[in-house]
C-alpha cells in the first residue's frame, strides 16, 4: 500500500493485532485508504491508527489525566499558587501509577502547564504565581500510563470574574465542541480546524496560529499537526483509528503570541490580552468520534 506496510491475505489475522481476520478487520478500511491516496488526497500512515487495545490503554492513561484534572476543580481557588497545582499532580500521579508526559519533555522542567490570563501555553508553575480574585487559568496535563498517553486541558475562573473573561473562556470551550461535531471519518481534518475558529472569529476574538493539536497515543505529540485555522475540505482524511487533541487557543485580542526570551518557553499573547485554552483527546470512529481525555 502507499504506507509501505505489509497487507496480510484477506484469511489471515489483521496486522493490527486484533486477532481477527483481515477481510473481518482493516480490510475495507485500508482499501478507502488506497483509493482515497490514489485520488491525491493526504493519507496518513496506517502505523498511525490505534488498535482496540490501544484505546484500551489510552482510556486508562486518561481516566488518571481526568483524575487530576477534576481534583485540581476541586482544590484551586485564590490564594493558590500554580506550584501548589505542580505540587498535587504529582502527588496524583505517583499515587495513580503514572508519570507527567510533560516533565522533561524537550526539557520542559515542570509536571504540568498552568497559564493564567495573558500566558497563551507552556506556562511554568511558580510559587510566585498565586491565583487572585478574577483570574482565567489554564490547567494542561499529560499523562503517560503503562506507556500509554493522554493529554486534556481546562479553564478555571477564579472567584468573580469579568463578564468579557468569561465569554472568551466560554467561547474558546463552544469553538472545541464546533470542532468535535466536525470530526466525520472520511472527512478532512482541515473541516475541524475551520469549525473551531469560525466560532472564535465570529465571537471577535482570534485563534492562535503557531500551536494546535496533534496526534497522540503511543507517544506525546504524533502526525498529524491539528491546525485550528484550517479550510474546509484540506489537510489528512480522517480514518477510524486515529486519534489526536482539540485544544485551540483563543486570544480576546491579536493572535499574535512571543515566547519568553529567559526560558523559551513560555507563551504570552502580543498585545497582552487574555488568552483561552481547552483540549481534548479524542479517537476517529465508524460514525463520528469518541472522546477519550476532557
Ligand atoms: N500539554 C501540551 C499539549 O497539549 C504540551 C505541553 S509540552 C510541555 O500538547 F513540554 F510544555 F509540557
Ligand atoms: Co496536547
Amino acid at each position: 500500500m502507499f504506507d509501505n506496510l505489509p497487507v496480510p491475505g484477506r484469511n489471515d489475522p489483521c496486522w493490527c493485532g486484533s486477532g481477527k481476520k483481515y477481510k473481518k478487520c482493516h480490510a475495507t478500511s485500508d482499501a478507502k485508504m488506497e483509493m482515497l491516496y490514489d485520488e491525491g488526497e493526504d493519507v496518513l500512515p496506517r502505523s498511525l491508527l490505534k488498535s482496540a487495545k490501544d484505546i484500551e490503554g489510552i482510556k486508562a492513561s486518561a481516566a488518571v489525566n481526568m483524575g487530576v484534572l477534576d481534583y485540581v476543580g476541586e482544590h484551586i481557588k485564590a490564594g493558590v499558587s500554580t506550584m501548589d497545582i505542580n505540587r498535587w499532580v504529582e502527588k496524583y500521579l505517583s499515587d495513580h501509577d503514572a508519570v507527567s508526559a510533560d516533565l522533561n519533555f524537550e526539557g520542559y522542567p515542570y509536571s504540568v502547564c498552568t497559564a493564567i490570563n495573558d500566558v497563551v501555553c507552556h506556562g511554568f508553575p511558580s510559587e510566585n504565581d498565586v491565583l487572585k480574585d478574577g483570574d482565567i487559568i489554564n490547567v494542561d496535563m499529560s499523562t503517560i500510563k503503562d506507556g500509554y498517553f493522554s493529554d486534556s486541558s481546562r479553564m478555571f475562573c477564579i472567584g468573580n470574574v469579568s463578564d468579557e473573561r468569561r465569554r472568551l473562556v466560554e467561547t474558546c470551550h463552544e469553538s472545541v465542541k464546533a470542532g468535535l461535531a466536525a470530526v466525520k471519518p472520511w472527512g478532512h481534518l482541515g473541516d475541524v480546524g475551520a469549525a473551531v475558529n469560525a466560532v472564535n472569529v465570529a465571537a471577535g476574538f482570534e485563534t492562535v496560529e503557531e500551536y494546535g493539536g496533534h496526534g497522540i497515543g503511543k507517544e506525546f505529540h504524533e502526525d498529524p499537526f491539528v491546525s485550528f485555522v484550517s479550510k474546509e475540505g484540506t489537510g489528512p482524511i480522517l480514518v477510524p483509528g486515529m486519534c489526536f487533541t482539540i485544544e485551540p487557543m483563543v486570544n480576546a485580542g491579536k493572535h499574535d503570541i512571543t515566547i519568553d526570551k529567559e526560558n523559551g518557553w513560555i507563551v504570552r499573547t502580543k498585545d497582552g490580552s487574555d488568552s483561552a485554552q481547552w483540549e481534548v483527546q479524542l479517537v476517529v470512529t465508524e460514525d463520528g468520534y469518541e472522546l477519550l481525555s476532557w
